[in-house]
């Protein structure tokens, strides 16, 4: 059995508290793309944990973690990231996978990174991983097995890089470090799933920021989209079975590019500090923009979604009428379709409607007890989608998520 959670904006949806609150009900979480560039935060013990590698499962001491072979890795980070989560006092022996085929950031693929983004401007977080899959491409790569085959290292880092020495002596210190952690992770997903075993996927940025689907060329270098899960873990389409979506009530955006429902002033402001909207990578502010349901039934559509989970209902409480995007117009025609370029994306407007808003969420908040306000707009995001929001999130904790009715 497996269930699959994906961004249904653009990143930030709560995917990582979403996966945490999911994870006591399954056995192994997976990620299959992305790296450190995504920030997935969870609360453990009353601290609060950005995981940008490592699963956001890692928290309950029965899980298995794997990062599949569509993640790439930046090994500096990912051991430093394993030594804050054993500080925390979560063993982590023997419950954290690498894959064999998952794909390294090395350190010139970071400072190309930052040169190409001085002149591209999308925004990126600088953590390597838009040259390291395009390396990955290219087929000059490294990849986590590599680390055991001297010829290939010296062949890619004699092309790649003039401190090829300095590069391959870093490489086998942190082998050293991670080698018990790296096997063939399409094997070991394949025996959980035929032994069984219930399979949570843990995508990370959004459906807006997917290298095909996403407002293109201000995306990400992969798929977090459900065809990349399938190409980033190596088990078939049998292996899912649920595809949840998650979603703010309102929608952020980190970077450059477009952002049809983007509001800026007093409200955007209240909802950024109210809602804690700075990037948990790069500490840089979320650009705030009112929910755009046309561009939710884009995402929903591409990924199969059945279920959403609509998160931070809490954090737009108070605010007396929310607008909700509902149409692209392009000359004044309603779009049928979502715009491929960049230059449509400026021509668009969007139509909106107008919802009452709810009041602040108490301490006491069950879904039973919820404001009608509240539940009407939930009925109208399922209504204009076609599928049941089946939960709710109220607040930061894992004990903010509410099943509807
Ligand atoms: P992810 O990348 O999708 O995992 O999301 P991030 O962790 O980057 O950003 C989501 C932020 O919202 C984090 O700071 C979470 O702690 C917080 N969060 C998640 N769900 C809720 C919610 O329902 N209400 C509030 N107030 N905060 C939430
Ligand atoms: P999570 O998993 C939000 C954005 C960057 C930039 C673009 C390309 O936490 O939802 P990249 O470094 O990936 O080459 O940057 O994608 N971006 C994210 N935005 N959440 C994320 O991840 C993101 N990961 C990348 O801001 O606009
Ligand atoms: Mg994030």
């Amino acid at each position: 059995m497996g269930t699959a959670i994906i961004g249904l904006q653009w990143g930030d949806e709560g995917k990582g508290k979403v996966v945490d609150y999911l994870s006591p009900h399954h056995d192994v979480i997976v990620r299959y793309q992305g790296g450190p560039n995504a920030g997935h935060t969870v609360f453990y013990e009353g601290e609060e944990v950005v995981l940008h590698h490592i699963p956001s499962g890692i928290f309950h001491k029965n899980t298995i973690c794997v990062i599949g072979n569509g993640c790439v890795i930046d090994l500096e980070a990912m051991v430093e990231e394993i030594e804050r989560i054993e500080y925390l006092g979560v063993n982590t022996t023997g419950r954290i996978f690498v894959s064999d085929r998952a794909h390294l950031i090395l350190p010139y693929q970071k400072d190309e990174e930052a040169k190409l983004e001085k002149t591209m401007k999308i925004g990126t977080t600088l953590k390597g991983v838009g040259v390291s899959y395009t390396d990955k491409y290219a087929r000059r790569g490294l990849r986590m097995g590599d680390l055991e085959d001297p010829n290939r290292l010296k062949e890619v880092l004699k092309m790649r890089t003039k401190d090829a020495r300095k590069v391959k002596n870093l490489l086998m210190k942190l082998y050293d470090e991670t080698a018990h952690l790296m096997v063939d992770t399409v094997s070991l997903l394949h025996h959980f799933w035929k032994s069984g075993k219930k399979i949570l996927f843990e995508g990370a940025q959004g459906t807006m920021l997917d290298v095909d689907f996403g407002t293109y060329p201000y995306v990400t270098s992969s798929n977090p989209t459900i065809g990349g899960l399938f190409a980033g873990t190596g088990l078939p389409p049998a292996a899912v079975d649920r595809v949840i979506g998650v979603m703010k009530v309102y929608t952020t955006r980190v970077g450059n590019g477009p952002f049809p429902t983007e509001i800026k002033g007093k409200l955007a402001k209240q909802l950024r500090e109210k809602g804690g909207e700075f990037g948990a990578t790069t500490g840089r502010e979320r650009r705030i923009g009112w929910l755009d349901l046309f561009q939710v039934k884009w995402a929903a559509r591409i990924n199969g979604v059945k279920e959403i989970i609509l998160t931070k209902i809490d954090v737009i409480a108070g605010v007396e009428s929310i607008k909700v995007g509902v149409n692209y117009l392009l000359d004044g025609e309603p779009l049928e379709f979502y715009p491929a370029t960049t230059d449509m994306m400026k021509r668009i407007e969007v139509e909106y409607v107008e919802l009452p808003g709810w009041p602040e969420i108490d301490e006491n908040f069950t879904w039973y007890k919820a404001p009608k306000e509240l539940k009407d707009f939930k009925r109208f995001i399922e209504h204009y989608l076609s599928i049941p929001v089946t939960m709710v999130s109220t607040g930061r904790r894992r004990e903010d998520v509410f099943l509807t009715d």
